[in-house]
């Protein structure tokens, strides 16, 4: 089926999900997530790990599902910020927002044993009209969970979000961080370019309530 014709059957169910995705309760297609270009990075890792094979047998990479709020998705990113009092309801109504948006690739990493995430990041790609009509990523949303810091897990999910955007044909992917971080972003490949590495910001004290752009 052509992707025109499979958009038209595509219909939206009373929570605001698309049925047509919502079968994978997932914001993206587990099949991107195979045979990403690990080559290319492994002299990053040692020992050498892949979402595919993350060195223990209870570790699963794999994109955010609708079940995570049960499974500890919103704790963990209270590790990385604020996250302020969100129910399961808030949760499942952005999930499907972000699915029905497209090019919100939030992934996580399970421990299976306790059936909890411990890991995650989020690649958001943006589709631009300058560099001839070209896909955009940024990284949001990094976090391991304090008790599993230290064992590459930080590293394997940035990678795995990362070689997602390559894979997806983004030409660039950029991040923000605190500058404590400049070296474990620099330890995988991020770079620092002179002239052009300026983080610039303006805050909103008081906000409207988010528009939904859909
Ligand atoms: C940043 C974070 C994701 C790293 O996770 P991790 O699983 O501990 O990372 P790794 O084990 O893959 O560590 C990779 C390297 O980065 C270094 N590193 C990790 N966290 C660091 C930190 N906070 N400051 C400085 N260096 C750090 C490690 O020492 C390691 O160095 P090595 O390869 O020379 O041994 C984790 O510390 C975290 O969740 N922090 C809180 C949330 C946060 O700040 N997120 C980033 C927002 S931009």
């Amino acid at each position: 089926m052509t992707t025109e014709r499979r958009k038209k059957r595509l219909h939206f169910d009373q929570d605001g999900g698309i049925k047509g995705l919502q079968q994978w309760r997932v914001p993206f297609s587990p099949e991107l997530l195979r045979n990403l270009d690990w080559d290319s990075v492994k002299s990053y890792l040692n020992p050498p790990i892949t979402n595919e094979k993350p060195g223990e047998p209870w570790l699963v990479v794999r994109p955010l599902s609708i079940d995570d709020y049960g499974k500890g998705y919103v704790q963990i990113l209270s590790q990385l910020t604020t996250v302020g009092n969100v129910s399961k309801g808030d949760f499942k109504s952005q999930f499907w927002k972000m699915q029905r948006a497209g090019g919100y690739y939030v992934t996580v990493i399970e421990d299976t044993r306790s059936k909890k995430i411990i890991g995650a990041a989020s690649l958001i790609t943006e589709f631009k009209i300058i560099h001839n009509c070209a896909l955009r990523a940024r990284l949001e949303d990094v976090v391991v969970n304090n008790t599993y810091r230290g064992k590459q897990l930080g590293k394997l999910i940035v990678l795995t979000v990362s070689l997602l955007a390559k894979k997806l044909g983004c030409y660039k992917m950029s991040l923000d961080c605190k500058d404590n971080l400049i070296l474990f972003y620099k330890s995988i490949g991020y770079k620092l370019e002179p002239g052009n590495a300026n983080s610039m910001i303006i805050r909103y004290e008081e906000t409207a309530k988010p528009q939904d752009p859909s």
